[in-house]
Protein backbone atom coordinates (compact mmCIF):
# COMPACT_ATOMS: atom_id res chain seq x y z
CA UNK A 1 0.00 0.00 0.00
CA UNK A 2 1.77 3.82 -1.07
CA UNK A 3 -1.52 5.70 -0.14
CA UNK A 4 -2.97 6.42 3.21
CA UNK A 5 -6.71 7.12 3.81
CA UNK A 6 -7.64 9.64 5.83
CA UNK A 7 -10.46 12.27 7.15
CA UNK A 8 -9.79 15.92 7.19
CA UNK A 9 -12.15 19.37 8.17
CA UNK A 10 -12.97 20.59 4.92
CA UNK A 11 -15.00 23.67 6.45
CA UNK A 12 -16.01 24.33 9.92
CA UNK A 13 -19.71 23.94 10.41
CA UNK A 14 -22.35 26.25 10.96
CA UNK A 15 -24.89 24.87 12.82
CA UNK A 16 -25.44 20.45 13.03
CA UNK A 17 -22.24 19.28 10.75
CA UNK A 18 -23.13 18.13 7.16
CA UNK A 19 -21.11 15.46 5.39
CA UNK A 20 -19.99 18.43 3.60
CA UNK A 21 -18.14 19.63 6.02
CA UNK A 22 -15.69 16.83 5.78
CA UNK A 23 -13.93 15.03 2.32
CA UNK A 24 -11.79 11.76 2.36
CA UNK A 25 -8.26 12.11 1.12
CA UNK A 26 -5.06 10.40 0.86
CA UNK A 27 -1.78 11.16 1.78
CA UNK A 28 1.33 9.23 1.34
CA UNK A 29 1.84 6.05 3.59
CA UNK A 30 3.49 7.24 6.46
CA UNK A 31 7.24 5.63 7.19
CA UNK A 32 8.60 3.89 10.94
CA UNK A 33 11.40 5.73 11.92
CA UNK A 34 14.19 4.21 14.28
CA UNK A 35 12.35 4.36 17.71
CA UNK A 36 8.83 3.94 16.32
CA UNK A 37 6.47 1.48 14.90
CA UNK A 38 3.61 1.92 12.13
CA UNK A 39 0.50 1.47 13.75
CA UNK A 40 -2.74 0.42 11.51
CA UNK A 41 -6.21 1.38 12.82
CA UNK A 42 -8.97 -1.50 13.19
CA UNK A 43 -11.84 0.85 15.32
CA UNK A 44 -11.90 4.35 15.23
CA UNK A 45 -14.48 6.45 17.83
CA UNK A 46 -16.32 9.76 17.13
CA UNK A 47 -17.49 11.54 20.14
CA UNK A 48 -19.43 14.47 20.99
CA UNK A 49 -16.14 16.64 22.23
CA UNK A 50 -15.35 16.86 18.56
CA UNK A 51 -17.81 19.04 17.60
CA UNK A 52 -16.28 21.60 19.85
CA UNK A 53 -12.92 20.75 18.06
CA UNK A 54 -14.14 21.28 14.58
CA UNK A 55 -15.10 24.89 15.81
CA UNK A 56 -12.78 27.87 16.14
CA UNK A 57 -14.30 28.98 19.70
CA UNK A 58 -11.90 28.33 22.11
CA UNK A 59 -11.90 25.21 24.37
CA UNK A 60 -10.19 23.18 26.06
CA UNK A 61 -8.58 21.61 23.53
CA UNK A 62 -7.46 23.25 20.29
CA UNK A 63 -9.39 23.52 17.45
CA UNK A 64 -8.77 20.98 14.07
CA UNK A 65 -7.35 23.19 10.81
CA UNK A 66 -8.87 23.45 7.34
CA UNK A 67 -7.37 20.82 5.74
CA UNK A 68 -5.90 19.09 8.26
CA UNK A 69 -6.81 15.06 9.09
CA UNK A 70 -8.97 15.25 12.16
CA UNK A 71 -7.50 12.28 14.63
CA UNK A 72 -9.64 11.44 18.14
CA UNK A 73 -9.62 7.84 20.29
CA UNK A 74 -8.43 4.37 18.50
CA UNK A 75 -7.72 0.64 18.93
CA UNK A 76 -5.04 -0.08 16.57
CA UNK A 77 -2.52 -3.01 15.81
CA UNK A 78 1.41 -2.71 15.58
CA UNK A 79 1.88 -3.83 12.01
CA UNK A 80 5.96 -2.70 12.08
CA UNK A 81 7.98 -1.85 15.14
CA UNK A 82 11.50 -0.64 14.32
CA UNK A 83 12.41 -0.39 18.42
CA UNK A 84 8.70 1.35 19.08
CA UNK A 85 7.76 0.65 22.46
CA UNK A 86 5.71 -2.43 21.57
CA UNK A 87 6.51 -5.51 18.96
CA UNK A 88 4.68 -6.21 16.03
CA UNK A 89 1.22 -8.21 16.53
CA UNK A 90 0.38 -6.15 20.05
CA UNK A 91 -3.18 -4.21 19.77
CA UNK A 92 -2.80 -0.38 21.57
CA UNK A 93 -5.30 2.07 22.68
CA UNK A 94 -5.28 6.11 22.65
CA UNK A 95 -5.16 8.86 20.13
CA UNK A 96 -2.66 10.15 17.02
CA UNK A 97 -4.66 7.06 14.95
CA UNK A 98 -8.22 8.37 14.62
CA UNK A 99 -9.95 9.13 11.25
CA UNK A 100 -7.01 7.27 9.25
CA UNK A 101 -5.59 4.33 8.40
CA UNK A 102 -2.13 4.42 9.39
CA UNK A 103 0.11 6.26 11.08
CA UNK A 104 3.45 5.91 12.75
CA UNK A 105 4.42 6.76 16.62
CA UNK A 106 6.81 6.25 19.21
CA UNK A 107 3.87 4.83 21.51
CA UNK A 108 4.56 6.42 24.53
CA UNK A 109 1.58 8.08 24.30
CA UNK A 110 -0.55 4.49 23.65
CA UNK A 111 -1.43 1.28 26.19
CA UNK A 112 -1.60 -1.98 24.93
CA UNK A 113 -4.84 -3.48 25.44
CA UNK A 114 -6.16 -6.67 25.90
CA UNK A 115 -8.43 -8.51 23.19
CA UNK A 116 -9.20 -11.29 26.06
CA UNK A 117 -11.04 -8.92 28.71
CA UNK A 118 -13.28 -7.70 25.73
CA UNK A 119 -13.61 -7.02 22.13
CA UNK A 120 -11.59 -4.74 20.77
CA UNK A 121 -13.80 -1.89 20.65
CA UNK A 122 -14.76 -1.66 23.87
CA UNK A 123 -11.71 -0.04 23.94
CA UNK A 124 -13.08 2.87 22.95
CA UNK A 125 -16.05 3.07 24.83
CA UNK A 126 -16.65 0.98 28.23
CA UNK A 127 -13.03 0.71 28.32
CA UNK A 128 -11.51 4.10 27.15
CA UNK A 129 -12.45 7.46 27.37
CA UNK A 130 -16.17 7.47 27.84
CA UNK A 131 -16.17 4.39 30.33
CA UNK A 132 -13.09 6.56 32.52
CA UNK A 133 -15.73 10.11 31.99
CA UNK A 134 -18.43 7.94 33.84
CA UNK A 135 -16.06 6.50 36.45
CA UNK A 136 -14.52 9.73 37.41
CA UNK A 137 -17.57 11.72 36.94
CA UNK A 138 -19.96 9.84 38.95
CA UNK A 139 -17.67 8.45 41.53
CA UNK A 140 -15.29 11.23 42.30
CA UNK A 141 -17.13 14.42 41.53
CA UNK A 142 -20.67 13.11 42.27
CA UNK A 143 -19.77 10.99 45.19
CA UNK A 144 -23.54 9.14 45.64
CA UNK A 145 -24.02 7.42 48.91
CA UNK A 146 -26.11 4.13 49.08
CA UNK A 147 -29.85 5.22 49.19
CA UNK A 148 -29.51 8.28 47.26
CA UNK A 149 -31.51 8.87 43.69
CA UNK A 150 -28.82 9.66 40.78
CA UNK A 151 -30.31 10.54 37.14
CA UNK A 152 -28.48 10.44 34.33
CA UNK A 153 -28.82 12.22 31.11
CA UNK A 154 -28.51 10.84 27.97
CA UNK A 155 -28.53 7.79 29.89
CA UNK A 156 -28.05 4.91 27.12
CA UNK A 157 -25.25 6.36 25.08
CA UNK A 158 -21.34 5.00 25.95
CA UNK A 159 -20.90 7.69 28.84
CA UNK A 160 -24.53 7.34 30.58
CA UNK A 161 -25.06 3.75 30.02
CA UNK A 162 -21.63 3.40 32.39
CA UNK A 163 -22.81 5.55 34.89
CA UNK A 164 -26.24 4.12 35.42
CA UNK A 165 -24.68 1.02 36.41
CA UNK A 166 -21.68 2.00 38.20
CA UNK A 167 -24.39 3.82 40.31
CA UNK A 168 -26.51 0.93 40.83
CA UNK A 169 -23.64 -0.86 42.00
CA UNK A 170 -23.28 1.44 44.31
CA UNK A 171 -26.64 0.74 45.66
CA UNK A 172 -28.17 4.10 44.60
CA UNK A 173 -31.94 4.29 42.87
CA UNK A 174 -31.41 5.44 39.41
CA UNK A 175 -33.54 7.32 36.93
CA UNK A 176 -32.36 7.67 33.54
CA UNK A 177 -33.17 9.62 30.21
CA UNK A 178 -33.09 8.79 26.41
CA UNK A 179 -34.71 9.17 23.45
CA UNK A 180 -36.59 6.43 22.67
CA UNK A 181 -38.64 3.58 23.80
CA UNK A 182 -35.89 1.11 22.63
CA UNK A 183 -32.94 2.52 24.57
CA UNK A 184 -35.33 2.77 27.46
CA UNK A 185 -36.39 -0.59 27.50
CA UNK A 186 -32.63 -1.63 27.58
CA UNK A 187 -31.98 0.59 30.32
CA UNK A 188 -34.60 -1.04 32.39
CA UNK A 189 -34.28 -4.57 31.83
CA UNK A 190 -30.72 -4.65 30.96
CA UNK A 191 -28.76 -1.88 32.63
CA UNK A 192 -30.94 -2.52 35.42
CA UNK A 193 -31.77 1.34 36.07
CA UNK A 194 -35.03 1.68 38.07
CA UNK A 195 -37.16 4.53 36.27
CA UNK A 196 -36.07 5.29 32.37
CA UNK A 197 -37.94 8.57 31.09
CA UNK A 198 -38.35 8.69 26.88
CA UNK A 199 -37.71 13.11 26.86
CA UNK A 200 -39.11 12.65 23.56
CA UNK A 201 -42.53 11.44 24.37
CA UNK A 202 -43.04 12.24 28.02
CA UNK A 203 -44.73 15.66 27.37
CA UNK A 204 -43.42 17.65 30.28
CA UNK A 205 -39.55 16.71 30.90
CA UNK A 206 -40.10 18.40 34.90
CA UNK A 207 -43.56 16.42 35.82
CA UNK A 208 -42.44 13.33 34.41
CA UNK A 209 -39.16 13.55 36.52
CA UNK A 210 -40.88 14.33 39.43
CA UNK A 211 -42.67 11.46 39.19
CA UNK A 212 -39.50 9.33 38.66
CA UNK A 213 -37.74 10.56 41.73
CA UNK A 214 -40.44 10.93 44.80
CA UNK A 215 -37.35 11.22 47.00
CA UNK A 216 -36.03 13.93 44.76
CA UNK A 217 -32.02 13.79 42.66
CA UNK A 218 -29.50 13.75 44.63
CA UNK A 219 -26.67 13.44 42.28
CA UNK A 220 -27.75 14.89 38.17
CA UNK A 221 -25.00 13.34 36.05
CA UNK A 222 -25.33 15.92 33.48
CA UNK A 223 -24.84 15.22 29.73
CA UNK A 224 -27.83 16.67 28.23
CA UNK A 225 -28.15 20.99 29.25
CA UNK A 226 -30.97 22.59 27.81
CA UNK A 227 -34.73 21.74 29.21
CA UNK A 228 -33.01 18.46 30.94
CA UNK A 229 -30.74 20.84 32.95
CA UNK A 230 -34.30 23.00 33.89
CA UNK A 231 -36.18 19.79 35.18
CA UNK A 232 -33.29 18.52 37.01
CA UNK A 233 -33.14 21.18 39.26
CA UNK A 234 -36.85 21.72 40.09
CA UNK A 235 -36.15 18.47 41.72
CA UNK A 236 -32.48 18.11 43.05
CA UNK A 237 -32.46 17.48 47.12
CA UNK A 238 -30.62 19.55 49.67
CA UNK A 239 -26.91 19.61 49.45
CA UNK A 240 -27.62 17.74 45.65
CA UNK A 241 -24.36 17.71 43.44
CA UNK A 242 -24.59 18.33 39.55
CA UNK A 243 -22.10 16.28 37.53
CA UNK A 244 -21.64 18.77 34.42
CA UNK A 245 -19.96 16.28 32.25
CA UNK A 246 -21.40 18.20 29.15
CA UNK A 247 -24.58 19.77 27.28
CA UNK A 248 -24.62 17.86 23.87
CA UNK A 249 -28.32 20.05 23.41
CA UNK A 250 -26.47 22.98 22.84
CA UNK A 251 -23.20 21.99 20.57
CA UNK A 252 -24.49 23.20 17.28
CA UNK A 253 -25.93 26.36 18.96
CA UNK A 254 -24.76 29.16 16.21
CA UNK A 255 -25.37 32.08 19.75
CA UNK A 256 -25.57 31.29 23.40
CA UNK A 257 -28.84 29.93 24.84
CA UNK A 258 -30.53 31.12 27.42
CA UNK A 259 -29.55 29.68 30.80
CA UNK A 260 -32.38 27.55 33.14
CA UNK A 261 -34.97 30.12 34.97
CA UNK A 262 -34.69 28.20 37.60
CA UNK A 263 -31.02 28.42 38.81
CA UNK A 264 -31.08 30.34 41.61
CA UNK A 265 -32.08 26.94 43.33
CA UNK A 266 -28.17 26.54 43.52
CA UNK A 267 -28.62 28.81 46.26
CA UNK A 268 -31.12 27.74 48.90
CA UNK A 269 -30.18 24.69 48.21
CA UNK A 270 -27.08 24.43 48.55
CA UNK A 271 -26.50 22.62 45.59
CA UNK A 272 -22.85 22.15 43.71
CA UNK A 273 -22.57 22.16 39.91
CA UNK A 274 -18.80 20.86 39.33
CA UNK A 275 -18.07 20.93 35.60
CA UNK A 276 -14.52 18.30 35.07
CA UNK A 277 -12.73 17.27 31.77
CA UNK A 278 -11.92 13.33 31.77
CA UNK A 279 -8.33 14.23 31.17
CA UNK A 280 -7.74 15.63 33.98
CA UNK A 281 -7.72 12.42 35.72
CA UNK A 282 -5.32 10.25 33.83
CA UNK A 283 -4.00 9.52 38.04
CA UNK A 284 -7.81 7.27 38.19
CA UNK A 285 -7.20 5.07 35.17
CA UNK A 286 -5.32 2.25 36.63
CA UNK A 287 -8.42 2.52 39.38
CA UNK A 288 -10.58 2.43 36.62
CA UNK A 289 -9.36 -0.12 34.31
CA UNK A 290 -9.16 -2.34 37.37
CA UNK A 291 -12.58 -1.75 38.53
CA UNK A 292 -14.70 -1.23 35.42
CA UNK A 293 -12.40 -4.45 34.17
CA UNK A 294 -13.49 -6.30 36.99
CA UNK A 295 -16.87 -5.56 36.55
CA UNK A 296 -17.02 -6.66 32.98
CA UNK A 297 -15.24 -10.17 33.68
CA UNK A 298 -17.96 -10.47 36.71
CA UNK A 299 -20.57 -9.70 34.32
CA UNK A 300 -21.84 -6.52 36.38
CA UNK A 301 -21.25 -4.19 33.54
CA UNK A 302 -23.28 -4.22 30.06
CA UNK A 303 -23.15 -2.05 27.47
CA UNK A 304 -24.60 -1.35 23.86
CA UNK A 305 -22.75 -0.64 20.60
CA UNK A 306 -23.65 1.02 17.32
CA UNK A 307 -21.30 0.16 14.37
CA UNK A 308 -20.13 1.99 11.30
CA UNK A 309 -18.48 0.16 8.95
CA UNK A 310 -15.75 2.07 6.60
CA UNK A 311 -13.50 5.46 7.44
CA UNK A 312 -15.36 6.74 4.59
CA UNK A 313 -18.67 6.75 6.98
CA UNK A 314 -17.02 8.38 10.01
CA UNK A 315 -18.55 11.83 9.43
CA UNK A 316 -21.95 9.93 9.23
CA UNK A 317 -21.34 8.26 12.13
CA UNK A 318 -20.18 11.63 13.88
CA UNK A 319 -23.39 13.51 12.98
CA UNK A 320 -25.52 10.47 13.86
CA UNK A 321 -24.50 11.38 17.45
CA UNK A 322 -26.18 14.70 17.22
CA UNK A 323 -29.72 12.43 16.09
CA UNK A 324 -29.42 9.86 18.69
CA UNK A 325 -28.57 7.29 15.83
CA UNK A 326 -26.44 5.36 17.87
CA UNK A 327 -27.63 3.12 20.48
CA UNK A 328 -24.45 3.08 22.96
CA UNK A 329 -21.24 3.49 22.11
CA UNK A 330 -20.75 4.77 18.76
CA UNK A 331 -17.89 2.86 16.72
CA UNK A 332 -16.67 2.98 13.35
CA UNK A 333 -14.61 -0.23 11.62
CA UNK A 334 -12.13 0.51 10.06
CA UNK A 335 -10.34 -2.41 9.38
CA UNK A 336 -9.91 -5.95 10.67
N1 LIG B 1 -16.34 16.03 30.47
C1 LIG B 1 -15.71 15.07 29.79
O1 LIG B 1 -14.51 14.82 29.97
C2 LIG B 1 -16.50 14.27 28.79
C3 LIG B 1 -15.94 13.13 28.18
C4 LIG B 1 -16.74 12.38 27.30
C5 LIG B 1 -18.03 12.78 27.01
N2 LIG B 1 -18.51 13.92 27.59
C6 LIG B 1 -19.89 14.36 27.34
O2 LIG B 1 -20.74 13.33 27.76
C7 LIG B 1 -21.95 13.36 27.00
C8 LIG B 1 -22.21 11.98 26.43
O3 LIG B 1 -21.15 11.64 25.54
P1 LIG B 1 -21.09 10.18 24.91
O4 LIG B 1 -19.78 10.04 24.26
O5 LIG B 1 -21.52 9.18 25.92
O6 LIG B 1 -22.19 10.28 23.78
P2 LIG B 1 -23.44 9.34 23.60
O7 LIG B 1 -24.35 9.55 24.77
O8 LIG B 1 -23.00 7.95 23.32
O9 LIG B 1 -24.09 9.93 22.28
C9 LIG B 1 -24.75 11.15 22.29
C10 LIG B 1 -26.23 10.97 22.68
O10 LIG B 1 -26.72 12.22 23.12
C11 LIG B 1 -28.12 12.25 22.94
N3 LIG B 1 -28.47 13.54 22.36
C12 LIG B 1 -27.98 14.11 21.22
N4 LIG B 1 -28.55 15.32 21.01
C13 LIG B 1 -29.45 15.50 22.04
C14 LIG B 1 -30.35 16.54 22.38
N5 LIG B 1 -30.47 17.64 21.64
N6 LIG B 1 -31.11 16.39 23.50
C15 LIG B 1 -31.01 15.28 24.25
N7 LIG B 1 -30.17 14.25 23.98
C16 LIG B 1 -29.40 14.37 22.89
C17 LIG B 1 -28.47 11.11 21.96
O11 LIG B 1 -29.13 10.09 22.69
P3 LIG B 1 -30.74 10.04 22.84
O12 LIG B 1 -31.26 9.09 21.82
O13 LIG B 1 -30.93 9.58 24.23
O14 LIG B 1 -31.25 11.44 22.58
C18 LIG B 1 -27.12 10.61 21.50
O15 LIG B 1 -27.12 9.23 21.24
C19 LIG B 1 -21.75 14.45 25.95
O16 LIG B 1 -22.33 15.64 26.42
C20 LIG B 1 -20.26 14.60 25.89
O17 LIG B 1 -19.85 15.87 25.43
C21 LIG B 1 -17.77 14.66 28.45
Amino acid sequence: MTENRQIVLKSRPVGLPTPENFALETAPMPVAGEGEMLVRTLWMSVDPYIRGRISDRKSYAPPFQIGEPLDGYFVGRVEESKGGRFPAGTHVFGTGGGWRDYHAADGKALRAVDPDIAPLQANIGVLGMPGQTAYVGLLDIGRPKEGETVFVSAASGAVGAVVCQIAKLKGCRVVGSAGSDEKCAWLSDEAGVDAAINYRTCGDLEAALAAACPDGIDVYFENVGGEHLQAALSQMNFFGRIVACGMIAGYNDSAPRPGPNNLFLVVGRRIRMQGFIVSDHRERTDDFLSDVGGWIRDGRLRWRETVVEGLERAPDAFIGLFHGDNFGKMCVKVAE
